[in-house]
């Protein structure tokens, strides 16, 4: 029986959970022959959100998993589910990640440089909306859109990959989304994702992130509780 926290969290994870950092696990990284297991010990870490990362073989050299998967990662979890489509032709795909039980969807600007119709339509279907920049995409191509996006997710790797090495370029990149977003009074909350882990969270943090996913720093965690802990003293 999921509690009370778990309902609160998945209708409002931001209002909810205060002016903290947050943790966003990326499931790419966990143990898909344990995948109930790993979903339930997310849970008992306490963290925040959950990252799914979906990869299409196209906009990158990877392919992952799809809305099949997302719903049964639904099953076992209450925690809102954070989808990142990396995938040229986002759009065909609203309709069945929400249909999955997807909570926000996020998407690429580099495949819609228009992205507040999208938005639209992913708002129409009940979720948050967010969009993604590459490392090499320029920060001034998102900014006059995150009015339209609950999320605005910076890539600091290329993506494709988990476990790859984080860019630190990607830090001028918050530190100018931030200014955008406070300077404009916007509601956007940053997300962070690729390489991101203890060696470079504070750093992460301090330019202006709000949410950190990490993938294989949060698998790969002696202790993922202490982990979220110290990101939520952050
Ligand atoms: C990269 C993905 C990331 C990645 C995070 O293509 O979007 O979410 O898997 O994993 P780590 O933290 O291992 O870089
Ligand atoms: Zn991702």
């Amino acid at each position: 029986m999921p509690t009370l926290r778990f309902f609160i969290a998945k209708l409002n994870p931001i209002r909810d959970l205060g002016a903290m950092a947050k943790l966003a696990p990326s499931v790419l990284a966990a143990d898909f022959a344990q995948l109930g297991e790993e979903i339930k010990s997310t849970e008992r870490a306490g963290v925040d959100m959950l990252h799914l990362d979906i990869m299409d073989g196209h906009f990158v050299p990877n392919i992952s998993f799809g809305p099949g998967i997302v719903k049964t990662i639904g099953r076992q979890t209450d925690l809102f589910l954070d989808v990142h489509l990396m995938l040229s032709e986002p759009e065909k795909y609203f309709e069945p990640f929400a249909k999955a039980g997807g909570d926000a969807i996020t998407f690429h600007i580099e495949v819609h440089s228009n992205p507040a119709p999208y938005a639209r339509q992913i708002h129409a279907l009940g979720l948050q909306a967010g969009i993604s920049l590459n490392p090499d995409t320029p920060v001034d191509t998102v900014l006059p859109h995150l009015e339209h996006f609950e999320y605005l997710l910076v890539m600091s790797v290329f993506p494709g990959f988990g476990g790859q090495s984080f860019i630190s370029s990607a830090l001028d990149t918050i530190k100018a989304a931030r200014e955008h977003i406070d300077a404009h009074g916007l509601k956007t909350q940053i997300m962070v994702d690729g390489g991101v882990d203890s060696t470079n969270a504070t750093s992460v943090v301090k330019a202006g992130a709000d949410i950190l996913v990490m993938g294989t720093a949060f698998f790969k965690a002696e202790n993922r509780a202490a982990l979220v802990e110290r990101v939520h003293r952050m």
